[in-house]
This record gives C-alpha cells, sequence and structure tokens, in this order.
C-alpha cells in the first residue's frame, strides 16, 4: 500500500486488515515532503502493517519530472505547477515496483472518489501491472474524514503529527493545501495554511537580485554559483518563501467533473518557469514560441489529467526537450513583495538585436519596402473585409 503516513491511509491500514484480512506492505516514497520518516514507519507497524518500506525517489523525481516540467514551463490553467500531479505517477511505479519484489496480489492507496490524484495513481497502476487489483480503501468504504477521525479515536489510532483541517500534499517542487475553509472561494486562506512563504507585509523592504543561469533548458547556476538541480530548487524556495512568492490561489477545474478551490506554494516552480519562459522569448523566432506555448499547455494537461502514460506526453516533450537546446543563457531578476520583476536576460543564442530595434540608427527598411509589405501582409484581410462588407 501507499502509506503517506495521513489520516486516510494510516485508517486504510486498519480497515484493510480488519475487513479484508489483509497481510499490508507499506511503502512511503520520499519525493521531498517535509516529513519524520522514522515516525511515519512507526506508526505504519503499530496500527498493523507487517512490514515497511521507505523509497528515496528525490532524484528521480527532480530528473525525470520536475526537470520536465521547467522546460515544458508546465503551469496548469497557468497557475498550477503540477507539483502534486507529478510526484503520483512516481509513486504509484515505486509502489508497483515492491509490489511486484514482494509478490503482492494487490495495490492499495489513499485516494478519494472525488479528486485527480485516483486517476493518476489508477492509471499507472494499470499502465504497470494490467492484472493487479487495485483497492482504495477510502473510495471503496465512503470514507470522511469525520468518520476517519473518530474510528482513529476508537482503536487508539495515533493522529498527533496529522494536520487537523486540511489536506496537505508536499514534495520538493511545491505544497498542496485543500478543503476546509479554504473551499470557502469567497474567503482569503487563513495564514495557518501556508508554511513555506510569508505574507506579504511581513517580507524584507527591499528587493532581492538574483542572477539565474539556464544550460539548453537546465537551471545551473544562482548568482554565478554552479549548484544542482535540487540546490536550486531547495534554495529558491526559500528565497522565494521569505518574498512571499509563489502563494498560489486559484480556482481550478478538475478532471473529475467540478470545479475546486485550490492552493499552492511553489516558490521555486513559479521563479524557475518565470525565467525559463523569459529565456525562451529570446531564443525561439516567433512561430517557434507560439508552437512551444501551445505544446506547453497540452502537455500540461496531460499531465494534470494523469495520462502521463499517453504517447503524446512523451513526443511532446521530447519536441521540447528538443527546443531547449537553444534555451541557454541567464535572466537576472528581483524578488519583491510576492513580484518577479525581471531586469535583465541575456543568451548567446539571442534573436534579439539591439541595434535593428534602435529607433534612432541602424537598420531602416525603406518607404518602398515597407509600404509593399504591409499591402501583401493585409490583403487577404482586406480583401474579405471588402467583399463581405463586415
Ligand atoms: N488539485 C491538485 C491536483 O490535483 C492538488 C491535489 C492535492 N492532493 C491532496 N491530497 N491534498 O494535483
Amino acid at each position: 500500500m501507499s502509506y503517506s503516513g495521513g489520516l486516510d491511509t494510516t485508517v486504510a491500514i486498519s480497515l484493510l486488515k480488519e475487513r479484508l484480512k489483509a497481510e499490508i506492505i507499506t511503502v512511503t516514497v520520499d519525493v521531498g515532503q517535509k516529513e519524520d520518516f522514522e515516525k511515519i514507519e512507526e506508526t505504519a507497524l503499530k496500527v498493523g502493517a507487517i512490514k515497511h518500506y521507505l523509497i528515496d525517489a528525490k532524484n528521480e523525481f527532480l530528473g525525470n519530472y520536475v526537470l520536465p516540467c521547467i522546460k515544458m514551463n508546465c503551469l496548469y490553467e497557468e497557475q498550477y505547477p503540477l507539483g502534486t500531479a507529478l510526484a503520483r505517477p512516481l509513486i504509484a511505479k515505486k509502489v508497483v515496483e515492491i509490489a511486484k519484489k514482494e509478490g503482492a496480489n494487490a495495490i492499495a492507496h489513499g485516494s478519494t472518489s472525488k479528486g485527480n490524484d485516483q486517476v493518476r495513481f489508477d492509471l499507472t497502476i494499470m499502465a504497470e501491472v494490467p492484472d493487479k487489483q487495485i483497492i482504495t480503501p477510502v473510495r471503496k468504504w465512503r470514507l470522511t474524514r469525520e468518520w476517519e477521525l473518530s474510528y482513529a479515536k476508537k482503536k487508539g489510532i495515533p493522529i498527533k503529527n496529522i494536520h487537523a483541517s486540511f489536506s496537505i500534499d508536499e514534495n520538493l517542487w511545491s505544497r498542496s493545501i485543500e478543503g476546509d475553509v479554504i473551499d470557502d472561494a469567497t474567503k482569503k486562506p487563513p495564514e495557518s495554511a501556508f508554511e513555506w512563504t510569508v505574507p506579504i507585509d511581513k517580507t524584507p523592504s527591499t528587493p532581492q537580485k538574483i542572477v539565474i543561469e539556464f544550460k539548453e533548458g537546465v537551471p545551473t547556476a544562482i548568482d554565478g554559483e554552479e549548484l544542482s538541480l535540487k540546490e536550486i530548487v531547495t534554495n529558491l524556495n526559500k528565497i522565494g518563501g521569505t518574498h512571499g512568492i509563489g502563494r498560489i490561489d486559484m480556482i481550478e477545474n478538475r478532471l473529475v467533473g467540478l470545479k475546486s478551490r485550490e492552493v499552492y506554494e511553489a516558490p521555486a516552480a513559479t521563479i524557475l518557469i518565470a525565467s525559463h519562459k523569459e529565456l525562451e522569448k529570446m531564443v525561439y523566432t516567433p512561430r517557434e514560441y507560439r508552437f512551444k506555448r501551445t505544446i506547453d499547455q497540452m502537455w500540461s494537461d496531460l499531465v494534470y489529467q494523469g495520462l502521463w502514460h499517453e504517447p503524446l506526453r512523451k513526443t511532446l516533450q521530447q519536441t521540447g526537450e528538443n527546443m531547449n537546446k537553444w534555451v541557454s543563457g541567464a535572466i537576472t531578476l528581483e524578488l519583491y513583495k510576492g513580484n518577479i520583476i525581471i531586469n535583465g536576460r541575456y543568451s548567446k543564442y539571442s534573436l534579439y538585436d539591439e541595434k535593428k530595434a534602435d529607433y534612432n540608427k541602424g537598420w531602416y527598411p525603406t518607404e518602398e519596402e515597407a509600404v509593399g509589405f504591409i499591402r501583401i501582409w493585409g490583403f487577404h484581410s482586406l480583401d474579405s473585409y471588402w467583399k463581405r462588407g463586415e
């Protein structure tokens, strides 16, 4: 069973034992969530798991999920950098690996029937092991948070570390916060929902300047210091968080037919995607730039919608990777009061030519060239405008 240590999966261990007489092996996948993994193991075994695995998947998460996400400027509905959506297929894949190794006859996870996560888990498990039974206690027995809390109390299941009100999902890339008072879309989320970011009135009163370097779409350095992707993400989460950057509050079109109010914290993702996109503007032709925006969005939709295994996801990603070979250079920016202010951009592949763009000197088309171009450029439009009269 995929085990997070949260309320749903902890109650699930007990219920699977009680109702299905199952022997449970729990698997916790470390994708960078700030958790006490020893405590998680202790709880799993205490509640009734016969064995527990902790899998460190941080590097795989960064290399095979977060990095493509940066190269594809991954924002679902222009806002959400897909943290949870990216980690699910990886978590499911790791759980499948253990299930195979242990010869388990079913795989369980803690998703509800209302969310996107069930789709991501189920489809990954089906992709890897089509015949394996999938058991989802919360969905199967329609468990509510309230019922789970009282069941846990009755059974003496430790719920100390479980967030009292929100449903939280965290990894290296972002923190998703859902439920409780956040469901009231008319009101500002309470400060208690946030952990990675500071409210604007507590951010520094002077802007902080940073330089981010990219090589072929991969962020490689901050302020001239070469760093690993993990260090870059971790550092930018800290720096961005202190400036209140990356708090996302959105109405999201869920894959399962409803809109939900979602809150995220993702400072590094917000800064990296903004910088990466800015560099793309310098190096792509106008057609490439528009094409890339389109495939970025298609890729993000597929990932959000649990279709990691859809062949088109890979095709789009390969195309994006290919285009990223020109995305090398540096972005200078200021972080200030929740804003990312781009100060400057540089790339050896830049198609921007200051001399050409200058209004005072340098290259000018002749009037003849300009008028000829305009006439032919506008011909289709003007012709139809005159003929149709509208
Ligand atoms: N709405 C987001 C998504 O579908 C976040 C889900 C968060 N999951 C959670 N258990 N809190 O990717």
